[in-house]
């Protein structure tokens, strides 16, 4: 087994504590047996490091090793970027072409932000990694690779799958070894060393004196929060040795490079990765907010139609009643999203609706027009109203994708809401 130490100097790592070191331990220890590795940690952590240990300790280091940012790459392209493609297989294909997985056959692959890859070609991934087969896009011929896959990721895989956003399956076959990289703040023991070498990089590279820290204002660097980990103190670091005059940095100078500097002195309980669990995030509140302004505007016209439908076909109470009752009818996950709302922003307290409980279920009421004020407060449910709003989304845009676009949700979700409210027969 080779020393750990020599790894971290062969590779440029560095650091001492026990997560860092345990971390480059699993590298070593699953290099040589071919299976996939997922790494995972914050964005910053250091997780390049790892695919290239893995590959350069294992009996594949001689035959390609390939780093694929599957973020970066377009949606649609990235199959064939991936997989090939044959002649003529869309606009602009006019040779036919290898994908890596053919090219690196006997080496290995890492797919770096593996979350962000379209559910279309975590199928093909499925595939090839449980047969080693995979099809050129635009072909029918079945072809075979040998190829190692090392995966990474900042995001939340868990919540990925939660929203229909990454296959389940896929990850417990890409996770079959987990390496985690924890953040910078978990391994405060670490932060003076890349301080010290980050400022003696920059020494060395501008030809100047080293920068160095008083005991305060080192203090001061070990307690701050780094949310963007390594990469952020490299960059801090950095940004002192050149802009500063003084070599001997201060806590007051120090303070002027550290974002909410005075935040990050409390405690570390305030950490941003268990608060970010925790809290709803923009992206995620601002979707919720258009659903729910649109579901307004579609509830008005909807309880508008339906005054008027009641109004002209003159019908009796009974009638009436199975629609009012379907509108009580909620979902659990309609639940979730109210009670998210609710807790998350006051804002909706203002909003021109109320979300109110009526028998004992979350139900949006609507303050309604004139025109419609026989049926006014009538409640409808969520679920209703995300029954018409995906409805109406898929009749606008008659494509899927699209209308899982507009709606803030993947295609996944749209195709199991299709399928969970029965809307394919209803179009
Ligand atoms: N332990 C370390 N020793 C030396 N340099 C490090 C260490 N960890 C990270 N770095 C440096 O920090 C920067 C960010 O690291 P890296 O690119 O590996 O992050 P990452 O985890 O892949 O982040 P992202 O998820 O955003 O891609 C790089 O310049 C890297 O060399
Ligand atoms: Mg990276």
């Amino acid at each position: 087994m080779e020393d750990i130490q020599t790894i971290k100097k062969q590779f440029g790592i560095i650091g001492n504590t026990p997560a860092l070191n345990h971390a480059i331990e699993i590298a070593c220890q699953v290099a040589k047996v071919d299976i996939t590795v997922l790494i995972q940690g914050e964005s910053g952590v250091g997780k390049e490091f790892f695919p290239n240990i893995i590959h350069k300790l294992s009996p594949r280091k001689q035959h390609p090793y390939i780093a694929v940012n599957c973020g970066a790459i377009p949606e649609g392209t990235i199959d064939s970027e991936l997989f090939g493609h044959e002649k003529g297989s869309f606009t602009g294909a006019t040779e036919s072409r290898k994908g890596y997985f053919e090219t690196a056959d006997g080496g290995t692959i890492f797919l770096d932000e593996v979350a962000e890859l379209p559910l279309t070609t975590q199928v093909r991934l499925l595939r090839v990694l449980e047969t080693g087969e995979f099809i050129k896009v635009g072909s029918s011929k079945v072809q075979k690779t040998n190829v190692r896959v090392v995966a990474a990721t900042n995001d939340n895989m868990h919540q990925s799958i939660q929203k229909g956003k990454f296959r389940m399956d896929l990850y417990y076959r890409l996770n079959t070894v987990p390496i985690f990289i924890p953040p910078l703040r978990e391994r405060k023991d670490d932060i003076p060393l890349l301080f010290r070498r980050f400022a003696m990089g920059c020494s060395e590279a501008y030809n100047m004196p080293q920068i160095e820290l008083t005991p305060e204002a080192s203090i001061m660097l070990k307690n701050y929060r780094w949310d963007g980990n390594v990469r952020q103190l490299k960059n801090v670091t950095e940004q002192i040795s050149i802009i500063e005059k003084d070599r001997l940095i201060t806590p007051e100078i120090l303070r002027k490079y550290l974002p909410d500097s005075n935040n990050s002195m409390l405690p570390v309980l305030m950490s941003e990765s268990s608060s970010k669990e925790d809290t709803i995030s923009m992206t995620e509140r601002d979707i919720l907010y258009k659903i729910l302004f649109d579901m307004k505007a579609e509830v008005n016209e909807l309880h508008a139609t339906l005054n008027q439908i009641i109004k002209s076909q003159n019908m009796s109470d009974s009638t009436v009643k199975p629609l009012t009752d379907a509108m009580d009818n909620i979902h659990p996950q309609s639940e979730y999203i109210y009670d998210r709302i609710i807790e998350q922003d006051d804002k909706v307290e203002q909003a021109p609706y109320r979300i109110e409980t009526v028998d004992n279920k979350p139900t949006i009421t609507h303050k309604l027009e004139a025109k419609s004020a026989e049926i006014d407060e009538e409640p409808m449910t969520l679920e209703e109203n995300e029954k018409i709003l995906i409805k109406r989304a898929l009749s606008r845009h008659k494509n899927k994708r699209k209308a899982a676009d507009e709606l803030g949700i993947s295609e996944r979700t749209l195709y199991r809401k299709i399928k969970e409210y029965d809307l394919e027969n209803e179009r």
